[in-house]
């Protein structure tokens, strides 16, 4: 393998142009950052007065039940409000808010009209299934407009949305409605994928089957190909939107501040994924403040994140920012280089793309295939660029500032978590770059490297990344699981307001920060985040396997890839079949973003005496590295 990372002693600088500097939204980003330093609730207060509030904010930040941080205390407001409402208002009903495009070529475009109006008769749809404020719906598709409006029906309307990504199958979406208790489930038939049908609604039949709390289905009809319906709880979208009760007008329900909009779940370190729980009215906030800072979003922008709806990028940089911002994003249904591997580039010159926001791992998966696909396409309005999701490696980063923006569209990398809502340490257009470093934190954003007593790292060495003081765009808490949340990121040090992110990271001398990486059981594979316990967990539940371990072991294209090793249960034969089958149970049961790339049968794991499993040890094994010390081990 070539060069890996970035260092962070050695970089070099890349200054914008005078001209990207002069018209970015901010210009001076040390005096934004000194002004939210002077007084952090004027200053957030100040960003939240950009919104529509149907009753104004008490105070902006209350403390006193921390880490149970409230903002905006009193506020009243709703997301789908300052998303769609008001825009129909001014002169942006008839602009464009969403251009999309499926994997066979059809295209739809929407105004903000249209997107109003759409979601107006959903909402509409889902009070009449008696879906009230509060209840959770849980939402199951592919990168169709109608994601979009079922998730904005939800906020309309106060319901609490959990989308689950398109590519879990059976046991997590089990488990996510479950834990969420949703009785009403929003899906499609099927979805576009390099060519080929992913058939979600069986996935949701079987899913259903293991957690019957859902009371009925609501299905899109997107691939047109035969699926069962049940009587009495499977009901067609499109024959709902055609009833009278799906009227194009609809009250928006007027929620508190603190109310909770979405649940989206994540990895972490044990099996059970955690119900990260965000809010409307600091999530609204954060959220649009940071786009618009970041990316720069200007009227006549075309902006397109390639993320997927279902995981938080898409949550607040597809669906709620850019529409908080009133701008026109592109929404592409299928998979990059389908047919060619200029689909992605063909987007862009199509619709005159000009900002352009996606991760390493599909950068590095379409700089595979030369330059000339995109080198045959014109990708001169393009302006920005963004990355997230994982460090980006130097020959990403400059192959995507190359190829991709010509050497004249600033790389925005911008660092954050599912649970930060939104974008915690990043450059903007006008900031001086390191490739490699995501910068500095957003203004109002306070993080520090430190070591295991909480004191901070010297300049240039790896330490834990903390973030010490609360934003607008934290998550709440874990559903259901007060606990966790506090003990998860408020209990490592003694120290109120401290959030451990999990992750490394290193600073520099001009306090540029550096992301090495997770430091928890966590992986990242493609950009997509997965628990060690998770995988391990799905492989146990195969009646062949009595244990198991997963580690990250690190991959060209994909950032990482899984090795699992499987002690059988007695009397089980080894076989290659065997791992063949072992590999589709977790495509079953998780997905397939969490094959393994490589299974191995063993008859004995590492632990330490008190029984944990020593990662590090078989990190070292399959990269025929030293191991280390291992006078710690057990077995
Ligand atoms: C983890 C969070 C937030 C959207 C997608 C990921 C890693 C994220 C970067 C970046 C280096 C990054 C971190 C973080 N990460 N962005 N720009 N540079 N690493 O959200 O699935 O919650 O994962 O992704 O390790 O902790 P997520």
């Amino acid at each position: 393998m070539t060069e890996q990372t970035f260092n962070s002693a050695t970089s070099e600088w890349y200054y914008p142009s005078d001209d990207v500097v002069k018209h970015a939204r901010v210009p001076d980003y040390e005096a934004m950052y000194a002004e939210a330093e002077r007084d952090l609730e004027a200053f957030w207060g100040k960003m939240a007065s950009n919104l529509d509030w149907y009753a104004p904010w008490q105070k902006v930040l209350d403390q006193s039940q921390a880490p149970f941080y409230k903002w905006f205390v009193g506020g009243k407001i709703n997301i789908a409000a300052n998303a769609l409402d008001r825009h129909v208002k001014t002169w942006r009903k008839n602009k464009l808010a969403l251009i999309w495009e499926g994997e066979p070529g059809d295209k739809v475009t929407l105004s903000y009209w249209r997107l109003w109006k759409e979601t107006n008769k959903f909402a509409n749809v889902l009070r009449s299934m008696g879906v009230r404020k509060g209840d959770r719906v849980t939402i199951y598709m592919g990168r169709i407009p109608e994601i979009m409006i079922a998730m904005l029906a939800c906020a309309k309307i106060g319901a609490v949305h959990s989308v689950v990504y398109g590519g879990f199958s059976e046991q997590a979406l089990a488990d996510r409605i479950e834990d969420a208790q949703s009785k009403v489930l929003v899906t499609a038939d099927g979805a576009w994928l390099r060519g080929n049908i992913v058939r979600l609604k069986d996935t949701v039949d079987e899913a259903v089957r293991r957690s019957p709390v859902v009371e009925t289905v609501i299905v899109v009809k997107r691939t047109g190909h035969d699926v069962t319906m049940e009587q009495g709880r499977d009901y067609w979208y499109h024959d709902l939107m055609g009833l009278p009760i799906a009227s194009p007008n609809c009250e928006t329900e007027v929620m508190d501040a603190e109310d909770p909009l979405f649940i989206l779940y994540t990895s972490g370190t044990t099996g059970k994924p955690k119900g990260v729980l965000h809010t409307h009215g600091g999530y609204s906030v954060y959220t649009s403040t940071t786009l618009s800072c970041v990316f720069d979003i200007k009227d006549e922008d075309r902006y397109w994140c390639a993320a997927d709806p279902g995981w938080i990028t898409g949550h607040s940089y597809i669906v709620y920012a850019p529409l908080i911002l009133g701008a026109t994003s592109v929404l592409y249904e299928g998979a990059p280089n389908h047919p060619y591997p200029d689909r992605w580039w063909r987007i862009v010159e199509d619709y005159g793309v000009s900002i352009l926001y996606t991760a390493p791992t599909a950068i590095r998966g379409l700089m595979r295939f030369g330059d000339n696909w995109p080198n045959r396409r014109d990708l001169s309005s393009l302006r920005l660029l963004g990355t997230v999701g994982e460090p980006i490696n130097p020959e990403a980063w400059r192959w995507y500032n190359k190829v991709i923006g010509k050497e004249t569209c600033p790389i925005m990398d911008t660092w954050w978590q599912t649970e930060t809502g939104g974008f915690m340490i990043t450059p903007m257009p006008s900031v001086p770059l390191k490739p490699g470093s995501a910068t500095r934190p957003f203004p109002g954003i306070k993080v520090d490297v430190v070591d295991e007593h909480g004191n901070p790292v010297p300049t240039g060495e790896d330490g834990v990344l903390v973030i010490q003081q609360p934003w607008p765009g934290m998550l709440r808490t874990v559903y259901g699981d007060p606990d966790r949340y506090v003990s998860q990121y408020w209990s490592t040090y003694d120290k109120q307001g401290w959030y451990l992110t999990g992750d490394t990271a290193r600073k520099d001398e001009d306090g540029y920060i550096w992301i090495i990486g997770r430091n928890d059981d966590v992986i990242k594979v493609s950009g997509y985040r997965l628990g060690t316990a998770e995988v391990e967990s799905g492989l146990v539940s195969h009646p062949t396997v009595a244990e198991s371990a997963v580690i990250a072991i690190p991959d060209e294209v994909r950032g990482n890839v899984i090795y699992a090793y499987c002690i059988l249960r007695t009397g089980v034969e080894r076989s290659e079949e065997l791992k063949d089958a072992l590999k589709d149970h977790i495509r079953h049961e998780i997905g397939p973003i969490a094959v393994p790339a490589k299974i191995e049968f063993v008859d004995a794991l590492p632990k330490t005496r008190s029984g944990k499993i020593m990662r590090r040890v078989l990190r070292a094994r399959a990269q025929g590295l030293p191991e280390g010390d291992t006078s710690t081990l057990e077995e």
